[in-house]
This record gives C-alpha cells, structure tokens and sequence, in this order.
C-alpha cells in the first residue's frame, strides 16, 4: 500500500455533459479527477494526492516514471482509451491484437493494461507466470461481461444437458467480452474464445465439432456472425438468463431442438444505441457515405451498413478510404474522435448525435496511470489481476484454441 489516504473521489452534482457528447472533431479533455464528475461514484479507490492533479502534471509524472522503469513495462491501450490515456501506450489495437501482444512480450515484468476488466484477465491468462498484469482501475469493468454470470451459465448448461440428453454436441463458444471464469468453462467443455475480428472463422471451428453452438454473451456479434455465415434467424434462439431456473431460457423443447446457435441475452450498451433511423439520417444528410459499425450492433444496423467488423478493422477502413471520403461510424466515441482528428482529409462521425463512450473504459483516468506507474518505480504493484490458477489452466485452453485459428 502506499502511504497516502486511499479513498474513492466524491460524487460530484456537477455532470460535465458537454465533456462527453459525440464531439468527433474534439475529443474529451483531461480534467482533474476530483472533477470528473461523470463517473465517480462508481471510481475505484485510488490515494488522494491524485486527485488534484491537472492535465499536464499528470502527463509528465506518467512520462517520468515511464522513462524510469524502461523495458520493465509495457503499456497497452484498447482503441476505446480516452486520448490522455493512449499517447501512453506503447501499443494500441483491438481485444483480439491486445490478447496478442500479451503473450508475446515476455521481456516485460509488467504489463499496464489500459482497458476493462476481461481484457486484462485475458492477458494474465496469455502471459508468463514471471510477469504482473495491471489494470490501473480497478472498476473498470465491463456490463456485457457482467450478464454471463457462472452460475447462470452452468445452470443453462444443465437445463440443456437435460433436453439434449448430453451435452457432447453443443460447443461452447464465449466472446472475449466475458469473465475469465467463463473463458475456463469454455475450455473446459470442448469450447473457444472469440473476438470481433475472428467469431467467422471461430464459428466455423465449432460446427466442425458439434450441432450446435452456445453464443455467449453478446447476442448481437453472435446473431450477425451466424447470418453472414448463412444460419437463418429462426435457427438462432434466445435464452434469457434472467428467468427463472427451469425456464429454458425461455424456450420450448422444440425450438431448441430446432436451433443451430443459441444466444445468451446479452448485450452491449454503448452498441445497442445504433439504430436504423440513425443509419437512414446520415444518409440522407450525407448522401454517398459509407456506413461501418461494429458487430456488438443489432442485426438491423449491421444489415443496413456498408461494413462491420473489429475496433482495428473500423481504423483501418477509415484509413483506407480516398481523401474525400464521408463515413459515419457506429462504435464508440473515444475511437471515432480519434479517427476524425488522424484524417482530417475524411469526414469522419459518429452515427449516434448523443453522449455514446464507454463508460467502464473512460474510468481509466490519467491520475489511475501515474498512481500504478509511480508505484511500479517504488517496486510497488498495485491493482494486479490475478486469474486463480484452475480457471487460468482451462481458460487458457479456449484462448489458445482461439490463438491457433489461421
Ligand atoms: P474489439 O475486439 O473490436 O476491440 O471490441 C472490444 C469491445 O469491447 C467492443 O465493445
Ligand atoms: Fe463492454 Fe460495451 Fe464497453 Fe465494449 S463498449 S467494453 S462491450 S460495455
């Protein structure tokens, strides 16, 4: 522990709302966390002589202790990080590249994971028993995740052990947007790990394995990867985990007995936001843009876009496109700011005209960088994730399986 005053920030009746509009053009700036009104309730704990520290100072004590601790560390940042938390970062990329560079950086005794929750459990589960993953806040969780609950999971299981008389023919099949318990259940049962970037090819593992495929938990990406791969919708169920043990989710014995995938009930919210209408307004605003959004979208707006695919795939189409080019995005607004301000030859916006970050991924505020950086410098480690070695064994299994697919 270090010796100052560790205490959560104080709700603030302040709502910078101006801060977190979908402003592509400006992007959301560095105010002290006592001021950080938005989110603070839900802030983790973290010493009060963070909490006044402005913009700069803050940006120069994380260079500092950056320079200091050399090799030792390596700081990854999600495309979803705010801009005063990315510049740090020594390499930026989608959940699936991130899990990536994880695993291949043995040379770092730390790795300072710039994300949510699952994303540096992932990383603890890919990297070496030597090396510590740090999650700067430890709040920053992920509310997807937290709809695949493992007792719910394993109590679905049974309901479908039950129908099916086995459950041999069923994969397993988790986003990487899950609890690393969820991950071992995957491994553990025949199952994958997916990202947005490879639920295809994911999927088509699985049917080489079993009837049937157990999406969790965002139904969305489950959905739009089983129709482009030609699964009619009838043959995609839902299963609501929110009813009561002993509902098959909601389902008939027939109709499970009918589907190909079935769907955990989650979702995302920043995503759910998308709508059609949004897609059909820009059009008309902008007639001859091109639509890209990301797969955690409903199946309508994935239909109605030119595009969809991964927070690196958004980036490189962006980058892709001709000088000129007008293209409107449906992800959030911390990557679709960035995109504006890296091309400004392109119009660049975002889809959703209101407030749309992550606001799991923006409680990663500078002062929670420089407290676990400046504690490193004093041989400190504060807020590891630490993945219990049971799960990391079976967890490991379905992120490999993943790893393996060409
Ligand atoms: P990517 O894998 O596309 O980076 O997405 C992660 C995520 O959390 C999207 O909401
Ligand atoms: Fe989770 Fe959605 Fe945030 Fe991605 S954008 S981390 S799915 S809440």
């Amino acid at each position: 522990m270090t010796t100052d005053t560790a205490r959560s920030p104080k709700p603030n009746p302040y709502f910078p709302i101006a801060q977190l509009q979908c402003e592509t053009d400006s992007g959301i700036d560095t105010i002290p966390l006592s001021e950080e009104v938005a989110f603070s309730s839900w802030q983790g704990v973290i010493p009060e002589q963070y909490w006044s520290l402005g913009a700069d100072e803050l940006s120069a004590r994380v260079r500092a202790a950056r320079e200091t601790l050399g090799q030792d560390v390596v700081v990854l940042g999600h495309h979803y990080q705010r801009e005063d938390i990315i510049q740090f970062a020594d390499e930026r990329g989608d959940s699936f590249a991130l899990a990536q560079y994880a695993a291949s950086r043995p040379e770092s005794k730390y790795i300072v994971f710039c994300g949510v929750h699952f994303m540096a459990e992932a990383a603890d589960i890919l990297s070496g028993d030597h090396q510590r993953v740090i999650l700067p806040n430890m709040e920053a969780g992920c509310s997807m995740a937290d709809m695949a609950a493992s007792a719910d999971v394993y109590q679905a299981w049974r309901e479908l052990e039950d129908v099916f008389g086995s459950t041999e023919d069923i994969i397993p099949v988790t986003y990487m947007n899950s609890a690393a318990s969820l991950k071992a259940f995957c491994g553990k049962y025949g199952g994958v790990v997916c990202t947005s970037s490879n639920a295809g090819k994911v999927l088509d593992w699985a049917f080489a394995r079993g009837k049937r495929v157990f999406f969790f938990p965002d139904q969305h990406l489950g959905r739009n990867t089983g129709a482009a791969m030609g699964i009619p919708l009838d043959q995609m169920v839902l299963w609501n985990w929110r009813l009561p043990a002993g509902s098959l989710g909601g389902r008939t014995v027939d109709e499970l007995e009918r589907s190909r995938v079935i769907l955990w009930q989650g979702h995302c919210s920043v995503h759910q936001r998308f709508s059609l209408t949004q897609i059909e307004q820009a059009r008309e605003r902008h007639p001859g843009a091109q639509i890209v959004v990301h797969p955690e979208c409903r199946y309508e707006v994935v239909q109605a876009a030119d595009a969809n695919g991964s927070t690196a795939y958004i980036a490189q189409y962006v980058a892709d496109a001709p000088a000129g080019a007008v293209i409107g995005i449906g992800t959030e607004i911390n990557l679709v700011s960035r995109l504006a301000r890296e091309h400004p030859d392109k119009t660049v916006f975002c889809l959703d005209p209101v407030v749309c970050p992550c606001s799991t991924m923006y409680r990663v505020h500078p002062a929670y960088l420089a407290w676990v950086m400046e504690s490193l410098v004093r041989g400190e480690v504060v807020n590891q994730i630490v993945v219990p070695e049971d799960e990391k064994r079976d967890a490991r299994i379905a992120l490999e399986r993943m790893l393996a697919l060409k």
